[in-house]
């Protein structure tokens, strides 16, 4: 016989496809009635006019259906202001320890952060951020990527990100893209105008970006960093010292690397670096001759300036045609350079 408990148990399966937690435990489900095999409900949602209606509906009825239930009525209603915020607070105090501090930033937290630098601009922190991140995602790993360059933010055009965050109350569900979960500034700016945000501001955006956004349980949280050693990096280093590095040079730019590394590391010398990513490395011809345009021996400089190794070269090449996306096929050169990197990652991480 069906009851209103094995519907609610039942139910305890189905997940807000936004939030990825149970409609129960989200306080979603509502007006229970049962009469005989003919279930009907409400289902209260988070936002209006969620776009994954269809897709709770569906699941809610399977659920029951796989009760015994012949006919299932599913209404839909949204929260009441009052209790999108209750929803949030506790969301947020999930994402918060007791002391205050980003759960995400407890050693416990089953989190690795890498935060991806360079000593010079436009050497392509921004491609291995995303491809490292999307190569990741394909090996079955949570991956999250904060787009920490904050006035030159990147990730949602080169992504070809267009939905912003759903936000709910003050929390944000991350725009999930090649299986990643992305977070930038680039979202809330209006018209795409620069960020102008200085010192504390910064501080208080990053915890922000750890406390207020539904992340979910993450493996890797890459951080795409402006370049040198700027007020962003300083805080990164500060609230996330427990961030592992990698350092991306072209092989002709990674001299004036040495300098301005040497100067992060005088300041902080918490970050483990991983390693060296030379980028540009080379170019390969159709018939796989490698051609070094820049000369050959960049990186490996560089790393052994900062007594750490190359850990993945990456030749110079285009993205797939049309798609305006700078998110290399899995199956181009590219793409299998960021798959063996991060198997390397996963490997020691
Ligand atoms: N391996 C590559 N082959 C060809 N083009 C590349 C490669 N890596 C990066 N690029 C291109 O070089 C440009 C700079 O790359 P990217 O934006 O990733 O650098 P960045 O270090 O993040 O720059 P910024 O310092 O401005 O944030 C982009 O147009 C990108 O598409
Ligand atoms: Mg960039």
């Amino acid at each position: 016989m069906l009851t209103q408990q094995k519907i609610i148990h039942a139910l305890k399966d189905v997940e807000d496809p936004e939030l990825h937690k149970s409609v129960v435990e989200l306080n979603m489900v509502r007006d229970v009635h049962i009469e005989g095999t003919h279930v009907s409900l409400t289902i209260v949602l988070t936002i209006q006019g969620c776009p994954l209606k269809a897709k709770i509906k569906q699941d809610v009825e399977t659920a029951i259906q796989a009760l015994g239930a012949t006919a299932v009525t599913l209404q839909f209603g949204s929260m009441t202001d009052e209790e999108r915020k209750q929803l949030t607070a506790s969301l947020k105090k999930e994402n918060t320890t007791s002391e205050g501090m980003p759960t995400m930033l407890r050693e416990d937290s089953g989190v690795t952060f890498i935060a991806v630098t360079s000593g010079k601009g436009g050497v392509g922190k921004s491609t291995v951020t995303i491809n490292l991140a999307a190569a990741l995602a394909r090996q079955g790993k949570r991956v999250g990527i904060v787009d920490a360059d904050i006035y030159g933010y990147s990730i949602p055009t080169m992504m070809k990100i267009t939905e912003k965050p759903t936000m709910i109350d003050q929390m944000a569900v991350p725009v999930t893209k090649e299986g990643v979960k992305v977070m930038s500034m680039g979202f809330f700016s209006k018209d795409n105008q620069p960020v102008m945000w200085r010192g504390p501001m910064l501080n208080k955006w990053i915890r922000n970006f750890l406390v207020n956004t539904h992340w979910g349980d993450l493996d890797y949280l890459l951080l795409d960093l402006p370049p040198g050693t700027g007020d962003v990096a300083i805080d990164v280093a500060a609230m996330i010292p427990q961030a592992k590095e990698i350092i991306v040079t072209t092989p002709h730019n990674a001299a004036s690397h040495v300098a301005s590394r040497a100067g992060v590391m005088a300041r902080h010398t918490k970050h483990e670096i991983l390693g060296v990513v030379e980028n540009m490395a080379f170019y390969e011809t159709s018939d796989g001759e490698r051609n070094y345009l820049f000369g050959k021996d960049g990186g490996s400089a560089l790393a052994g300036a900062l007594a750490t190794e190359v850990i993945a070269q990456i030749p110079f090449a285009q993205p797939e045609e049309n798609t305006g996306s700078s998110v290399y096929d899995e199956d181009s050169v590219v793409g299998e350079a960021f798959t063996h990197l991060a198997e390397d990652i996963i490997h020691i991480n």
